[in-house]
């Protein structure tokens, strides 16, 4: 059987369309209608007002959302931390130290475990709503196991970054690892790679380096993108700015100065409250950024060390009641952000002409995201125009 090749999606609660020609910061309708055209949004509207399609589908009075794009994620990776975890919970720091246990483990696995547990990740977001998804490298860091972790990522996500300056790995001179990470790793990760990253804090690299990575990744045509000021206050974000990255991610600690830059730059505060729920930090003050005029978005970081969750519904929820979000800000920041920190205009909103990529939220509005937290909420998810 062939595919009808358009659907109205009808009995639609609540749609969230981040339309910026609509009212409000989501650009909310009600009992509304979507056509579908092959993989597009071909019509959005009130449902008295629908045009006739192929086929139809019942949403049931529930929500409908644009699909979660999360935009900061390292899921290619062996093992996990549990007993690091366990040892924070009861009073231990985080430090970044740790990433090189899973370095080992994700070098001893093959790449068939690699690619099964990236798509057990992937499939375990999807189910939570997220349709579009960014992956990094960074537990290889040798030339062989930064490729080969890439091409694994690009099997899943156009959206791969090259993460080589994570951490200096152990016994290794922090000059000559940025020459391996900006020479021979590069050339080999790039065929593979959408972005380059780098880890700018105290005792990963300094903003030298970062800025040495970042030119680098430009100059084979690589974006760039970082982490920056998670542990603590450090130049990475004003780096970020100063650059015209796309996005600086977690953001944690933050001067006025850097506030003031990143308004300055448009380049958007990626914030990733997993983080701090299980490294006990501080969350990042969410307020703060939106009354500055500062263009945020919320991803989950999901990875075995320093947030091992793969749900932005409980990253929603958080940054509502610890981030000063209002639940509206929230989703925005999730939809819309992310596809904003990933330059993307084709996701993020259900607009004419984007990727019909949809969460059916058992819930009559975006609201019970937060008000309902670790609730399973997400009744379906349409990938591409079709339920995935
Ligand atoms: O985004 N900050 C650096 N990298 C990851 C943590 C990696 C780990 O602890 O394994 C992050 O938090
Ligand atoms: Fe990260």
């Amino acid at each position: 059987m062939t595919d009808p090749s358009s659907v109205l999606l009808t009995g639609i609660g609540e749609l969230v369309t981040n339309d910026p020609d609509r009212p409000g910061l989501l650009g909310l309708l009600a009992d509304a209608a979507v056509v579908v055209e092959g993989s597009r949004v071909a019509w959005v509207g009130s449902a008295r007002d629908a045009p006739a399609a192929d086929t139809a589908y019942d949403a049931g009075g529930r929500a409908v959302l644009p699909g979660f794009v999360d935009s900061h994620s390292h899921l290619v990776f062996a093992g996990d931390r549990a007993a690091e975890f366990a040892a924070r919970m009861t009073g231990e720091p985080y430090t970044a130290g740790g990433i090189r246990s899973t370095v080992a483990a994700t070098r001893a696995a093959t790449d068939e475990e690699l690619t099964s547990h990236v798509a057990h990740l992937v499939a375990e977001m999807r189910r939570q709503g997220t349709t579009t998804v960014e992956i990094k490298s960074g537990y290889g860091l040798t030339v062989h196991d930064e490729a080969r972790s890439l091409a694994i990522a690009r099997q899943f996500t156009e959206e791969t970054t090259f993460l080589g300056a994570h951490v200096v790995p152990a016994g290794t001179d922090p000059a000559a690892y940025v020459e391996l990470v900006t020479g021979p790793m590069l050339a080999a990760a790039a065929p593979y790679a959408r972005w380059i990253d780098a880890f700018c804090e105290t005792g990963a690299f300094d903003a030298d380096q970062a800025r040495t990575v970042l030119d680098a990744g430009r100059q084979v045509g690589l974006r760039g993108r970082l982490h920056a000021n998670q542990l603590g206050p450090g130049p990475g974000v004003q780096l970020a700015c100063e650059l015209g990255l796309v996005a600086v991610d977690h953001c944690t600690y933050l001067t006025d100065a850097d506030v003031a830059a990143l308004r300055d730059s448009g380049t958007v505060a990626t914030l990733l409250p997993g983080v701090e729920f299980s490294t006990r930090q501080p969350f990042p003050d969410a307020r703060r950024l939106l009354d500055a005029g500062v263009r945020i978005a919320l991803a989950s970081d999901c990875n075995p060390g320093s947030c091992y969750t793969s749900s932005i519904p409980f990253c929603i929820a958080m940054a509502v009641r610890e981030m000063g979000l209002s639940p509206a800000e929230a989703v925005h920041a999730a939809t819309r952000g992310g596809a904003d920190a990933l330059d993307r205009a084709d996701v993020g909103r259900v607009t004419v002409g984007a990727a019909a990529d949809l969460v059916l939220l058992d819930a009559p509005s975006h609201v019970h995201l937060a008000y309902r937290p670790g609730v399973p909420l997400v009744a379906g998810v349409w990938l591409g125009g079709r339920p995935a």
